[in-house]
């Protein structure tokens, strides 16, 4: 990590890489921590708060597939002044598009691309005001997957949506890029998490990495490039292509007009 983070706002933060992230972060740098199971939200916070340091972890338990849920998030979030925005939380049904339930399909671009760009339009124009006020930058991670970059049967639905995040967030890199904010999308290829298992595939892949490593990969390239593909064989596959992008995005920056 480039420099430390007053405040940060993970989605997802009940397990897998949004918990990683939450662990990964000094307790200079208070949470908070969404998801929808309140019970990991309790322990988290009991197990993140540090009285002696007085760092402050606050969570709020939201389906952010509703916009009840977006809005619960950003009225906590307004208070809460995060400089450091974590749009993490993801699911991905494994299975025949023509037999999915519409409302598996519908939640999945709910959660994985709607959340993120509500949260990124209702939170990046305050978090840049206090960075420019502050003299100091503020942070985007944006995970999105390996699988992002790639049509995948069976999870067409899901590769869908990591392409529109990795896209909107290259993008919004380039577009932001002569503000005071550092954006990363990371593109982790497979993650031991609970990931797997709730999308019906099974059990991890063999050979899926650490989500702790994940984390603290993508903090420490946070500031330093603008996309991270990180696994073992596809993650050095990817690298190429992610670099390619990221240079087509800051030329259209410079070619196309102002609006
Ligand atoms: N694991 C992998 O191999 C892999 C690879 C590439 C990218 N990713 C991406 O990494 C991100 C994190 O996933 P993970 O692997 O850590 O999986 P995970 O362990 O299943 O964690 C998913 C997180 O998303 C939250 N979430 C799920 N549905 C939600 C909803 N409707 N509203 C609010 N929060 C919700 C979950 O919290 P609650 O259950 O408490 O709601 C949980 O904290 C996802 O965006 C995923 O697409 C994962």
């Amino acid at each position: 990590m480039g420099h430390s983070f007053r405040a940060a706002l993970i989605t997802g933060a009940t397990s897998g890489i949004g918990e990683a992230f939450a662990r990964a972060l000094p307790t200079t740098t208070d949470l908070l921590l969404t998801g929808r199971n309140k019970e990991a939200l309790g322990r988290l916070a009991t197990t993140l708060g540090d009285g002696a340091s007085g760092r402050r972890v606050e969570t709020v338990s939201a389906d952010l597939t509703s916009d009840k849920g977006l809005d619960a998030l950003c009225a906590a979030a307004a208070p809460f002044a995060a400089d450091l925005l974590i749009c993490n939380a993801g699911f991905g049904p494994f299975g025949d598009f023509l037999s999915a339930p519409e409302a598996d399909l519908r939640n999945t671009v709910s959660l994985n691309a709607m959340a993120p760009l509500v949260l990124m339009r209702r939170l990046l124009p305050g978090m840049l005001i206090h960075a420019e006020a502050e003299g100091r930058r503020a942070g985007l991670i944006v995970v999105s997957s390996g699988l992002g970059f790639l049509p995948v049967p069976r999870l067409a639905t899901y590769a869908a949506t990591k392409a529109f995040d990795l896209s909107l967030t290259e993008a919004l890199a380039a577009e932001l890029s002569a503000r005071p904010v550092d954006i990363l999308a990371l593109c982790p290829t497979a993650t031991r998490t609970r990931f797997s298992e709730r999308s019906g595939y099974g059990r991890n892949p063999p050979g899926a990495q650490d989500p702790a490593h994940v984390a603290s990969q993508a903090l420490v390239a946070l500031g330093r490039q603008r996309t991270l593909v990180l696994g073992a064989v596809s993650g050095s596959v990817l690298t190429v292509p992610a670099l390619v992008r990221a240079a087509v995005a800051q030329a259209l920056q410079t070619l196309l007009p102002r609006r």
